[in-house]
């Protein structure tokens, strides 16, 4: 089995790590590197509990190979909260109740998040597009549209506290 170093930035800190070529980004960073906040659901890429942002795009960790991340920006839900508090879209994830079980709720973060850096004005198309891999099981889905939007400065945000 072939062994050889990553370079690549976890929440902004530079990590040189061991990698086997066939390891993923989710065993690398959940087990090996305990950055638990990713979660594991069905390692086949189908339901976006592992959810990161890789140089900007959201990418399944649990499917991407560690070895493609070489010289990557890597951000998970640890990295969410600033130093005046929580993250916007965690607050607005709070103030709808977009979390129940809560166990897609840091793949959902990380979706959410990717669409924001790129388009903070989104419409509700817009946010129902980038959680569209992502399956959560209790609130129905429609709390954690809300909550992106409330997040969001966009037009879907206005339409949504007019109605
Ligand atoms: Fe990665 Fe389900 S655990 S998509
Ligand atoms: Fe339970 Fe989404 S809050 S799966």
């Amino acid at each position: 089995m072939s062994h050889f170093m990553l370079d690549f930035r976890l929440n902004g800190t530079d990590r040189t790590e061991l990698i086997t070529g066939g390891e993923t980004l989710l065993a690398l960073l959940r087990y090996r590197l305990d950055t638990t906040s990713i979660k594991q659901g069905c390692r086949q890429g189908t339901c976006g509990a592992c959810t990161v942002i890789v140089d900007g795009e959201p990418r399944l960790a649990c499917i991407t190979l560690a070895a493609t991340c070489e010289g990557g920006a890597i951000e998970t839900a640890d990295a969410l909260p600033g130093s005046d508090g929580l993250h916007p879209l965690q607050q607005a994830f709070m103030d709808h109740f977009a979390a129940q079980c809560g166990f897609c709720t840091t793949g959902m973060l990380m979706a959410a998040k990717a669409l924001l850096d790129t388009n903070p004005n989104p419409s509700r198309e817009d946010v129902v597009d980038a959680i569209g891999g992502n399956v959560c099981r209790c609130t129905g889905y429609e709390p954690i549209i809300e909550a992106v939007l409330a997040a969001s400065g966009g037009t879907g945000a206005r339409a949504s506290r007019r109605a």
